[in-house]
């Protein structure tokens, strides 16, 4: 799977500038959190995860890399951030293990989480561009469940995206891989700054 490949492609499509907060939601072991902040010393990057070892994991990387990256544990559901407080989300690999109720929650708490104008920016599963792709998904079904990857195989993670609140959902970009089609999406909060100040 050429996980370096879509994860740096993920990296570049944020395009995170010096000063921004940025939260990696779903971090695991820090890899792609390590990557933003390589692509941009200058921002505040965050990672949550639900996973404790993963997160001990995470740790020691960031320890070996004498990385400002601030880590939180998390329950699934609400997010330990105040609204408005970032101006990227990027996620990876994590939606397809939610089931649809999961998937709108979390999409929701990145939403609010995200200043006016900030964008989200995930990689994930989608709808298998061709039939051998749609074969390697059902691999990715085998392993990671079904329930929480059909609605990924039916393309609906834009769509959720949409239903979160986000403005301009777009596919920026799609790898074949030997486990299906692995797509980068974007979308962006168009919300007032009021409603944001309003918000606290
Ligand atoms: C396949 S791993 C991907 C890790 C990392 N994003 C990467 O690409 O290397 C999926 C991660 O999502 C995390 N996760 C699952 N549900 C979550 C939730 N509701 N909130 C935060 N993290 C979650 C898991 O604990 C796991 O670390």
């Amino acid at each position: 799977m050429p996980e370096q490949a879509f994860k740096f492609a993920l990296v570049r499509r944020a395009d995170v500038r010096a000063g921004q907060r940025v939260l990696d939601f779903g971090c695991g072991t820090g890899t792609l959190t390590l990557m933003i902040e390589a692509s941009e010393p200058g921002a505040e990057i965050v990672g949550v995860d639900v996973d404790e070892k993963a997160l001990d994991i995470a740790r020691a990387k960031l320890g070996a890399n004498r990385s400002k990256i601030h880590l939180y544990q998390a329950s699934p559901g609400p997010l330990p951030f105040p609204d408005c407080s970032f101006d990227r989300v990027l996620s990876c690999l994590v939606f397809h293990h939610l089931r649809r109720n999961e998937k709108l929650a979390a999409l929701s708490e990145c939403h609010r989480v995200l200043r006016p104008d900030g964008e989200i920016h995930i990689a994930d599963w989608g709808q298998s561009a061709s039939f051998l792709l749609r074969a390697g998904f059902l691999l990715t079904q085998l392993l990671d469940g079904f329930e929480s990857t059909t609605d990924n195989a039916r393309g609906l993670l834009p769509e959720f995206i949409r239903q979160a609140g986000f403005d301009a959902v777009v596919e920026t970009e799609h790898f074949a891989t030997a486990f299906g089609s692995l797509r980068l999406l974007r979308g962006t909060k168009v919300t007032s700054v009021a409603s944001c100040a309003r918000a606290g």
